[in-house]
């Protein structure tokens, strides 16, 4: 939520702001402002709406300014409006500050300011920072480190979580940034540094990163980046480097990054199996060294996570109890990390996060560090916070998802907790020929994703037929029905159509009150074992009028329903990543007929990183 971007080096910051404010609009479009270092000081600029509005205003070829931040908000605090808007200034007009997260003391501090003679002109929590260090600036007498001491004991007052760039009108070569349970990565360029709340806005000025943990703090100037604890002594810091290639964040042919994203599946696919899988040796986890012992000794894994990336955890706990025999929850971060839920030193639990930054997810993984369970991440992103918490992380190779409807890592995702799967069921030596049908069938998902991908004209024509539609309804039974809900959620946050999903047998007792003519009703149907049974429920809903979609790899009576979309058959432990296929294009062209803007849909950000 929120993206900032930041910039100090010798050529002019705006162009670089604003391009890294466009790159970085997914994680939020209600406003978007700049502020630079002028040789007449400070000067900042904002506007309502999109980053394009701020681009357009004529003033901002004016910049010439070399040091500047920039920030493009997922309203909060305050309605979207140009009082509203980042950066925020101080009242006497010497910080400027832009600032990703929440402030939760921020009315006992507005309290206290405004106690002190400082006045607020817009809603925001933000508002507060930039006064509390003018505040503490005032206070401080020792001139040695005065605006980091300053920053420093601001910071220190806050509650709640924050990424922050502060630029001050004394230090016009300067430049502060921090962070606490918010993203924010700093590139180190030849002479000039760049600060981003993520990695593919700056990939194309940088491939080395700084990573900064929670209460860092960095003075950065041109050619240096000075990294302090919150004791303010000096500590050290290596860059990482980043393999992810800078074309992988443009849209390149594409007219959406969805549709892209949604291409990519088979590239994805195949780079996050890589080397992993070997039909005669184990499947490799370096990053892995959980023993026999060990996993016989689990009271339960856990699967935490939000959005998509929890319908993952769906998915993985049918593979683990079926394959591993270990029991397996899965739960929704926001919910675990308030439920007190019951875990211990013999639970593990997985955190599944495409970006590796959502608040949630990130609370959630803290706790189940402190009831002493182990703790393992699956991320898209290298260095993200939560891969930084874990005890251990494995990666999905999707490359960088911009789309906020997530579609390329939901389905990597799948995969590698496919192999996980194998990973844990080979240490238990359970192995037996499911395990090694699932490592063929696994070989075999990017050549089949191809094939699910040939479907998008039919899945076009049917998106013609339903886009003007008020409710739609997805069926499905086991696996299928984990799919359904993804595909829910993927409608309805692109096509704005009210979409739930139900287990198909569930009907009877109640849902089906919903059904009436007209009615689209969309089944998902690849377990062999269960179709017969979702056929039948199909059928009821068939004899109260509905129009039916069914996405299956059986051999299923094509002439019962409106139309059958057919996906090529696989293990039923991954039929989610080719049945999602059509459904992820279902989407995409419903939105699309509505003329709706398919990346950037109305009140969502991509990486949820407030509570
Ligand atoms: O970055 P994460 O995987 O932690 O994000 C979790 C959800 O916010 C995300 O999957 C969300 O549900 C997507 N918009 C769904 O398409």
């Amino acid at each position: 939520m929120c993206g900032i971007v930041g910039y100090i080096g010798n050529k002019k910051a705006s162009p670089i702001l604003i391009n890294g404010l466009l790159k970085l609009e997914y994680r939020g479009y209600d406003s978007a402002g700049i502020s630079t270092i002028e040789k007449t000081g400070l000067s900042t600029m904002k506007d309502k709406g999109r980053v394009k509005n701020l681009y357009n205003l004529p003033e901002i070829d004016n910049l010439e300014g070399t040091i500047g931040i920039a920030h493009t908000r997922w309203a909060t605090h305050g309605k979207p409006s140009m009082e509203n808007a980042h950066p925020h200034m101080d009242n006497s007009k010497t910080f400027s500050v832009v600032h990703n997260g929440i402030i939760e003391n921020f009315n006992e501090l507005r309290k206290l300011l405004s106690d002190s003679g400082y006045t607020f002109y817009s809603q925001t929590d933000t508002e507060i920072i930039p006064n509390l260090i003018d505040y503490y600036y005032k206070k401080e007498n020792n001139n040695d480190l005065k605006f980091l001491r300053a920053v420093k004991n601001a910071c220190n007052s806050l509650k709640g979580s924050f990424a922050l760039e502060i630029i001050c009108k004394d230090y016009p070569d300067n430049m502060i940034v921090v962070r606490k349970d918010s993203p924010l990565v700093i590139g180190k360029g030849n002479g000039e540094n760049y600060i981003s709340s993520d990695i593919p806005a700056m990939l194309s000025y940088t491939k080395d990163f700084y990573l900064l943990n929670d209460l860092e703090y960095v003075v950065l100037s041109r050619d240096n980046a000075k990294f302090y604890n919150n004791d303010l002594k000096t500590i050290e810091k290596e860059t990482k480097s980043i393999d992810w290639d800078a074309n992988s964040s443009e849209k390149g042919d594409f007219e959406d990054y969805m549709l892209k994203e949604i291409y990519e599946q088979p590239k994805a696919i195949r780079e996050t199996i890589g080397s992993r899988i070997n039909k005669n040796s184990k499947c490799e986890f370096e990053e892995l060294n959980f023993t026999k012992e060990y996993l016989q000794g689990l009271n339960k894994i856990y699967f935490v996570a939000c959005g998509t990336a929890m319908h993952v955890g769906l998915a993985g706990k049918d593979m683990i109890e079926k394959l591993c025999k270990i029991p397996t929850e899965v739960d929704i971060a926001s919910e675990f990390r308030y439920r007190d839920p019951l875990i211990d030193n013999k639970t593990l639990c997985i955190f599944i996060s495409q970006s590796g930054e959502t608040a949630d997810t990130l609370a959630a993984l803290k706790l189940s560090k402190q009831c002493g369970a182990k703790t393992l991440a699956i991320t898209n992103v290298i260095g993200s916070s939560i891969t930084r918490e874990a005890d251990y992380s494995i990666y999905t190779h999707a490359g960088p998802e911009i789309a906020v409807a997530s579609t390329k890592a939901y389905t990597s995702q799948v995969v590698l907790v496919a192999m996980l799967t194998i990973y844990f069921a080979e240490t238990l030596e359970l192995s037996t020929q499911k395990i090694a049908t699932l490592k063929e069938e696994i070989l075999l998902l990017p050549k089949k994703i191809e094939k699910a991908l040939k479907t998008s004209s039919e899945i076009k024509t049917f998106a013609k037929r339903i886009y003007q539609e008020k409710d739609i309804f997805f069926l499905g039974r086991g696996i299928d029905e984990t799919v359904a809900k993804e595909a829910s959620l993927k409608l309805k946050e692109i096509s704005y159509i009210h979409s739930d999903s139900y287990p198909a047998g569930e009907l009877k007792h109640g849902p089906i009150a919903l059904i009436e003519n007209d009615v689209t009703v969309i089944s998902i149907m690849t377990d062999p074992k269960l179709v017969k049974k979702t056929i039948s429920n199909i059928q009821e809903v068939i004899s109260r009028g509905a129009k039916t979609l069914i996405i299956t790899n059986q051999d299923v009576d094509t002439d019962m329903f409106d139309m059958v979309i057919c996906i090529p058959e696989t293990s039923t432990f991954i039929s989610p990543i080719l049945s999602i296929i059509p459904l992820q294009l279902l989407a995409y062209f419903t939105s699309k007929e509505k003329g709706l803007d398919v990346d950037k849909p109305r009140n969502l950000a991509k990486s949820v990183t407030v509570e």
